[in-house]
């Protein structure tokens, strides 16, 4: 089987996987990130910190392709609930990404790629279901510890959709209702994952993207988004793969 690539844009995001890896797992530091290469929980991996934004996760996407030669890539970290459907607490796993400050207008269509004559980018449907799959099932087994918590709703639920890319942390009623508006169908915002998607398809590997909503994308957003990192979107990420990275269960790539 191949290696899988899964990258986050902050080190809480990704801290419990590294802690996970087998004690052989090699650093290679390149373009000042570190890319951690082993094994975690059976399956041959690179983990690697992006950081934030849509450059660096181009930039991180493009090296464990060329570099590392990953079969698939997943990534994973929070988001903001745009939809009004979606609450702090819940999962959103990607059908499809775009990047909404995309605009090449009046050359391009708004949010189209430019020469590349598409705005989203779809997510491998086999990987993405084994995400959904396992993410239903941690929130079962976890939602009564989780739900303690004043912020999650008694039972946090998984969606699955498009995912609004951005280089903003939206933190304003007025920007968070103007997105809302311009794309009724996006249910959450991120701001690495429409980047990924598009040097995925570039390079032709299969990708998905997990989310946990750490925020609503309102007023609130940073001290919200800030809590919930340091307390609980570990939990999530690490809960969500474990099950997904043993042997055999991910589809071959
Ligand atoms: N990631 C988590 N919360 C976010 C927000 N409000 N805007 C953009 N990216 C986010």
């Amino acid at each position: 089987m191949g290696r899988l690539a899964i990258l986050g844009a902050l080190h809480e995001e990704i801290a419990d996987l590294l802690a996970a890896m087998d004690p052989g797992a090699v650093v290679h530091r390149i373009a000042m990130r570190d890319f951690h290469v082993g094994t975690l929980w059976g399956t041959p991996c690179v983990i690697a910190l992006s950081r934030i934004g849509k450059v660096a996760a181009a930039a991180t996407a493009s090296i464990v392709i060329q570099q590392f030669k990953v079969s698939r890539v997943i990534f994973t970290g929070l988001a903001g609930g745009l939809h009004a459907d979606v609450a702090v607490g819940d999962v959103v796993v990607a059908s499809a990404l775009m990047q909404h400050d995309m605009d090449a207008r009046p050359l391009f269509g708004q949010y189209e790629i430019p020469l590349l004559a598409r705005a989203q980018f779809d997510t491998d449907a086999a990987l993405s279901a084994r995400l959904r799959e396992s993410a239903e099932e941690f929130l079962e087994s976890h939602a009564p510890a989780l739900g303690g918590r004043a912020a999650l709703r008694p039972r946090p639920r998984v969606h699955c959709g498009l995912i609004a890319t951005g280089d903003v942390f939206v933190n304003d009623n007025d920007e968070a209702q103007k997105l809302r508006l311009r794309l009724p169908e996006a249910l959450c915002l991120e701001m690495e994952g429409g980047a990924t998607a598009q040097v995925c398809h570039e390079f032709g590997i299969p990708f998905a993207v997990l989310r946990v909503i750490s925020d609503r994308a309102d007023h609130a957003a940073k001290v919200d988004f800030t809590d919930f990192l340091v307390n609980v979107a570990r939990v999530y990420t690490a809960g969500i793969l474990a099950p997904l990275l043993r042997p055999g269960v991910l589809p071959d790539a």
